[in-house]
């Protein structure tokens, strides 16, 4: 028995920021952005739009595509940093948006590693008992925790949720390996660190900017590509198959770079490498369900197609899913 999953769906707002808007106010440029990153440009949450709308939405269209109605789903995971608020959930928030009312909710937090957390956590749960149905989500208003003023930053993250439904099946397809791993010893190289209990609302506070992603970026990097190299590999043995064999390769849409190198080390053609940064950016636990529904969208998804999904985050959290569609 496996957890296959039987919808996507996406929501992107719909206000868009080009590189170009952006060199209006920071000392930055396209050509910089494009070259170090590949983001050309990223979508922002506009006037009222929040984070649990955004994820609602993505969950619809991942309902529609399941043929599932909302009282079916019984457990609702958002994988997010930027909730609506400290509490109640963004979960809760979207099982009372669909009428989800016979479903569980929680958010989790692994940052830019949450989707693939989710879907591990979802997996077990289905694992128990495979007629269960569980919407996993990643949704992020990243904007709203970026330093407009600074260029390390503010060139990188945009906004936007990805769903998927998730159940079990007894044919030969669905997760077959899932890797997680953390390291909190690092967590200072990338962190948001104010506006929780130890660094609460005060002008001080605010005017150190604690409110905002702080990254070395230079530092995350290297740590990144290293984790997300061993997980890849680790992903490999633990399915049990050759690079060259997957069919669809999805990364976390942080740096062109590392998807590069990535699919470099994997002997991969392009065309069987997921991107979307370029539109998009780094929308952190977003990322993959957003990929997963583009992709399956597109029809580059077809029953038993080998996938492989990896991602790195704050924490530091990084992980692997790998199924057969
Ligand atoms: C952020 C990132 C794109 C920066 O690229 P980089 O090649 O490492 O660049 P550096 O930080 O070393 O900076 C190089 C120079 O560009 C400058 N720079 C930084 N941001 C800039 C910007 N937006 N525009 C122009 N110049 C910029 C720096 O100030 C630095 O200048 P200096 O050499 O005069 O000091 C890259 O480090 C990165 O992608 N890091 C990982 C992000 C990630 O994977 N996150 C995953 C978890 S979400």
């Amino acid at each position: 028995m496996a957890s296959i999953i039987i919808g996507t769906g996406s929501k992107i707002p719909e206000k868009v920021i080009h590189n170009k808007d952006l060199e209006r106010f920071v000392n930055t440029s396209d050509e910089w952005i494009r070259t170090r990153t590949g983001i050309v440009e990223r979508h922002i949450a506009g006037e009222g739009e929040t984070n649990s709308g955004l994820a609602t939405e993505a969950a619809r269209r991942a309902l529609e595509m399941a043929g599932l109605s909302p009282e079916e789903i019984d457990l609702v995971i958002v994988a997010t940093l930027t909730p609506d608020m400290q509490m109640p959930s963004v979960a809760c928030l979207v099982q009372n948006a669909l009428g989800a009312k016979n479903a569980g909710a929680f958010d989790l937090s692994a940052t830019c590693s949450g989707f693939l957390y989710g879907l591990t956590i979802a997996d077990q749960f289905i694992r128990h008992k495979p007629s269960q149905k569980i919407l996993v989500i990643g949704s992020e208003v990243l904007s709203k925790r970026v330093n407009w003023q600074d260029r390390s930053t503010c060139v990188l993250f945009g906004d936007g949720a990805g769903a998927v439904v998730l159940t079990g099946t007894s044919e030969d397809r669905g997760i077959v390996s899932t890797h997680l791993h953390a390291d909190g010893s690092l967590w200072e190289l990338l962190n948001i660190k104010g506006l929780g209990t130890k660094y609460p609302v005060t002008p001080e506070i605010l005017e150190k900017g604690y409110q905002f992603i702080e990254m070395n970026g230079r530092e995350v990097f290297k740590h990144a590509v290293r984790a997300l190299e061993s997980v890849t590999m680790e992903a490999l043995e633990g399915a049990g198959w050759r690079g060259e064999e997957i069919d669809l390769f999805v990364p976390h849409q942080a740096n062109m770079r590392i998807i590069e190198h990535l699919r470099n080390r994997l002997g991969l053609s392009r065309e069987k490498v997921f991107i979307n940064i370029d539109k998009y950016g780094n929308t952190s636990a977003a990322s993959i369900p957003i990929a997963l529904d583009e992709a399956n969208r597109a029809g580059l998804l077809e029953p038993g197609s080998k996938v492989l999904m990896v991602a790195f985050g704050g924490g530091f959290t990084w992980g692997s899913v790998a199924m057969k569609w």
